[in-house]
Order: C-alpha cells, then sequence, then structure tokens
C-alpha cells in the first residue's frame, strides 16, 4: 500500500481497493441485485455497483487481477467489498478461478424457485431483444419441442442448480457457501438480511427500519439516512406468459432435480 500525506484522507494509505471478501455467485434472476444493495445497508460494506463478469468470462478474466481490483470499490480497513455477478454461479471455470485468486472467499448463493427463475431469466431475454430490434419466439416454444420439455433450452439448463452447486462443493466446503431464500427476501428482507450479516460476520447494523413495503412497487424498497431506494423497473417486471399445462409439465420436470438440491444443501425450500 502506498502512503499518502494528503489530510483529506481523499487518496489516504487507509482508503483504497481491495479484492472481495464476499461474492453473490447466483443465481441470475434470483434476486441478486435485492441481495447486494440490501447488504450495502451496512455501514462495513462497500459493493461494486456493476456486475464485473471477470471469473466468468475469458476476456475479463485475462486482463488479470489488478483490472478486477480497480473494479471495485474503495474501503477503508475493515469494511467489507462484495461483488455479484449472477453468471459465475453456472459457469464451469468460475469455482478455480475464485478459489485460486482467494480459498477463503465467502460465497453467497440467493435461490429462487427454479420453474420462476425460468420465466424470470425468459422475461430478461425477450425485453433485450425487443430493445435491440431482434427476432424473438414465445417462451412456450423454447420450453416445449412436440409437446415434451426441451433439454437443451439454456433457461432451463440454468435451473439445475444442483449440477452447478456440485462444482462449487469440489473445492468449497458447504459452510463457505450462505444460501439466501429468495422468496423468503421478497416477502420480508429483514430476517434474511440477519442471516447474511451473521454469516458474513459483521455486527448487526441493518434495522427492520431499512425495509418498507412500497405498495405502487408492490416489492419492499429501502430506507437509509433519510433517502429511500427502490430497485429499477427491471426487478420485479411482470413475467411472459405461459399455459399453466405447460409450467406444470415444467414443475414435474424439476421435481427431481429439485430434491437433489435440497439434499446437496441440507435445506428445503417451497417450490413447485
Ligand atoms: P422478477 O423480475 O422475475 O420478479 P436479479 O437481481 O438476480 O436479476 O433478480 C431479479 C429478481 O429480484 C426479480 O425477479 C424480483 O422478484 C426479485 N426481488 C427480490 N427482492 C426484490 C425487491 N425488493 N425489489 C424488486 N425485486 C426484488
Amino acid at each position: 500500500s502506498v502512503t499518502s500525506a494528503t489530510p483529506s484522507g481523499a487518496s489516504n494509505a487507509s482508503t483504497l481497493q481491495r479484492l472481495p471478501g464476499a461474492i453473490i455467485i447466483g443465481v441470475r434472476k434470483g434476486g441478486t441485485r435485492a441481495l447486494l444493495e440490501m447488504l450495502n445497508l451496512h455501514p462495513n460494506v462497500e459493493v461494486a455497483k456493476t456486475e464485473i463478469h471477470y471469473f466468468n468470462q475469458d476476456e475479463n478474466f485475462r486482463k488479470g487481477l489488478d483490472w478486477y481490483r480497480a473494479q471495485m470499490p474503495i474501503t477503508l480497513p475493515g469494511q467489507l467489498t462484495v461483488e455479484k455477478t449472477p453468471g459465475y454461479f453456472t459457469a464451469p471455470p468460475a469455482p478455480r478461478r475464485i478459489w485460486a485468486t482467494n480459498p477463503a472467499v465467502k460465497l453467497l448463493l440467493i435461490v429462487r424457485d427454479p420453474a420462476e427463475r425460468l420465466v424470470s431469466d425468459y422475461t430478461q431475454v425477450l425485453h433485450n431483444r425487443i430493445q435491440q430490434n431482434k427476432p424473438y419466439q414465445p417462451l412456450e416454444e423454447m420450453l416445449l419441442s412436440n409437446g415434451h420439455i426441451n433439454t437443451k433450452y439454456k433457461a432451463l439448463l440454468r435451473s439445475f442448480y444442483y449440477q452447478h452447486l456440485a462444482r462449487w462443493l469440489e473445492l468449497f466446503p458447504r459452510e463457505q457457501i450462505h444460501i439466501v431464500d429468495g422468496e423468503a427476501l421478497i416477502r420480508n428482507p429483514f430476517p434474511e438480511l440477519q442471516k447474511a450479516e451473521k454469516f458474513l460476520e459483521l455486527p448487526p447494523r441493518i434495522k427492520t427500519d431499512n425495509f418498507y413495503f412500497n405498495v405502487t412497487k408492490g416489492f419492499y424498497c429501502m430506507m437509509s439516512a433519510g433517502h429511500d431506494k427502490c430497485l429499477d423497473e427491471s426487478k420485479g417486471r411482470p413475467h411472459a406468459p405461459l399455459s399453466n399445462e405447460a409450467f406444470q409439465k415444467l414443475c414435474r420436470y424439476l421435481r427431481v432435480p429439485n430434491q437433489i438440491f435440497f439434499k446437496m444443501v441440507g435445506q428445503r425450500f417451497d417450490w413447485c
């Protein structure tokens, strides 16, 4: 570290960009942005504002660790840096790259009913394609072929949580991965944040008053130092339509993968 004599503290030795002590690795559309912003309510936490995509994208990984560190927020000693990139969870090289960088890093995985997640994933892709004037297919056409689940559909593959988690558990002990219940975070964020604070070994500073239910948004928003903040309109938007029959097919298809995941994490979730 570099020592500086500036009394302002702007480039003080103690204020530096540091590698993350905790990473939100996924799941895509699980509530990763909500979790990051809510952790940021803690005075000892600073977060990278955008997704970094360092461990999952070769062109970024090649830029090296100094580039990665330069993407991080400025922190004081004792503050925890957190970044989130949901693409890490499903990227085959991510676990070993993260392990090689910091085997002690704390991992957070926010999960959500994988069937709902798939619909949300499709909705995001659809939205992006419409914005870019690209053609798109209805969800049902992507999900089913000849009335059967299309097992090659990417958004479905991302919903097989146990397959992806298995790669992480080859390297990281189970205790180093904290699972956040995405549906519980939507219903009532505070208890999930308390558990996350504990896992991150942070003193309890996030309070119930940091959250209020915003009727217009239909979700909890955050309140801190007199400022309120809701997530943007891309979070919690209406889902693309899918027939009940197709959704039930999807649920049946995911039943076994879900059971395997519950066993793997030692925790059950109220999924379809
Ligand atoms: P939907 O848009 O499908 O409802 P991610 O940030 O990983 O992309 O996850 C987006 C999801 O976060 C949203 O999915 C939404 O349900 C969920 N979410 C959880 N808490 C939220 C909150 N307080 N405000 C808005 N969205 C929230």
